[in-house]
């Protein structure tokens, strides 16, 4: 049972890339199974920072073959950019990154249709990414999306992207009022992306059941968070994919049996970027402060997050659901300034306290946060490596934590390098 998978507990931006990039020492393959360019996944060393949107985490680790699964979405503009940043830097990628011929395709009319759609939606816009994502996976599930796999025949490749330009053209100018797209120019671009992305492509899940079968590790890289499913987030302020456990499988065609491992990455606080319910929200200076203290700002694009407490009720959620055999707690040292720290451990609705996640959005909206309150540690922990030198407060946060949702937490990042990092477990 040689796979792990790293999952987003929250709302995105918990911190995933740096735990893959360090847990990637000790695997062979690090895959990505959903999402597309709207992750943006963070990587300190040293003094520099490096931010992956398509391309896995896994990347920067020499011995390690990198999978992008059929469950992403890929836009090639943006992964043959983020090829030539990794190879500019010094790093293989020919042979080390693998690209599934069943993803389908980010063309550019998806991200024309995504500007209209949310722009006619005005005060109901779910606040995207603007990377194309959700119309890409609309016209998978209608099946009319192009596939890696469609670039190697050029009459095939321009017979679809005619059917859908007219299709699209018609609900661009018609629907939304905008301007239409040049087939022609389209056309003659992505002829062009088939020399260049060629090396890369192959069966990734062939590839991937082979290497099982051999006792290779897999760490299956989730992109956004849990609370962003499509299925199980709460829609429609969502992501149209699965982050959640059950991708892992669809994305990358593996079998359920095969993982073992299914890490929680939570941060120590919560935070969202786009629209929609957030409880433990805070709409106000400290939460100024949270997102000053975090840098919270999107890297993929610089939005300010919105920013607020730990929320348990949600998390012990995203846990049930995807079965979380340990944790990450990810950015504690944001907290250092703080003489007390507030966690959400039950709703109150309608006059009644609830420890259940609502599952409609209308509920969620009027869910008022149960607090506890902890005491700060009020000093700075950055850069602390040994759960034991941490302060006696922030090891009872951690505490609380695991012991809420009954789940270890096996590492611990107390800064954005690599190396500050607490590792709680030899497994790790
Ligand atoms: P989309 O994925 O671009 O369609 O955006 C849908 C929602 O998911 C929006 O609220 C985005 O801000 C959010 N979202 C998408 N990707 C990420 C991510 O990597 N981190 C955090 N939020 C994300």
């Amino acid at each position: 049972m040689p796979i792990s998978v790293v999952i987003g507990s929250q709302w995105g931006d918990e911190g995933k890339g740096k735990i893959v990039d360090l847990l990637s020492e000790n695997v062979d393959i690090v895959a990505r199974y959903q999402g597309g360019a709207n992750a943006g996944h963070t990587i300190c060393w040293g003094d520099e920072t490096f931010v992956l949107h398509l391309v896995p985490s896994g990347i920067f680790q020499k011995d390690v073959t990198c999978v992008i699964g059929n469950g992403v979405v890929i836009d090639p503009v943006a992964v043959m950019e983020e090829i030539r940043m990794i190879k500019d830097l010094g790093y293989d990628v020919e042979g080390r990154l693998l690209i599934s011929h069943n993803a389908h395709m980010i063309m550019p009319y998806h991200k024309k249709v995504e500007e209209a759609r949310e722009r006619w939606r005005d005060a109901g816009a779910i606040g995207t990414t603007g990377r194309g994502i959700g119309p890409a996976y609309v016209d998978k599930f209608a099946r009319t999306g192009v596939r890696v796999v469609d670039l190697l025949d050029r009459d095939v490749l321009r017979r679809k992207m005619e059917l859908a330009l007219e299709e699209k053209n018609s609900i661009l100018k018609n629907v939304y009022g905008a301007d239409e797209l040049d087939v022609d120019a389209m056309i003659e671009e992505y002829v062009e992306f088939d020399k260049q992305i060629d090396p890369y492509i192959t069966d990734t899940t062939q590839y991937l059941c082979n290497a099982l079968k051999e006792g290779q590790r897999v760490l299956a890289e989730g992109a956004q968070g849990s609370l962003l499913d499509v299925d199980f987030g709460t829609y429609p302020f969502v992501t149209s994919s699965h982050p959640t456990v059950g991708g892992c499988c669809t994305g990358l065609g593996v079998p359920p049996m095969e993982i073992d491992r299914v890490i929680g990455i939570v941060k120590a606080y919560c935070t969202r970027v786009g629209n929609g319910p957030f409880p433990t929200e805070l709409d106000n200076a400290a939460g100024d402060e949270l997102r000053a203290a975090g840098h919270e700002f999107g890297a993929t694009t610089g939005r300010p997050r919105r920013c607020g407490w730990l929320d348990l009720v949600a998390l012990r959620y995203t846990s049930m659901i995807n079965g979380f055999t340990e944790l990450a707690i990810t950015k504690l040292d944001v907290l250092s300034n703080l003489t007390e720290i507030k966690v959400c451990t039950a709703y109150e609705l309608d006059g009644r306290r609830t420890q259940r996640f609502p599952s409609d959005l209308h509920t969620l909206e009027r869910a008022v946060p149960v607090y506890e309150t902890l005491p700060g540690w009020n000093r700075d922990i950055s850069g602390i490596t040994s759960y034991e030198q941490l302060p006696a407060e922030a090891r009872d946060y951690l505490d609380f934590i695991s012991h809420f949702l009954e789940v270890p937490s096996i590492i611990v990042s107390s800064g954005p390098k690599r190396e500050e990092t607490i590792l709680r477990s030899h497994t790790a």
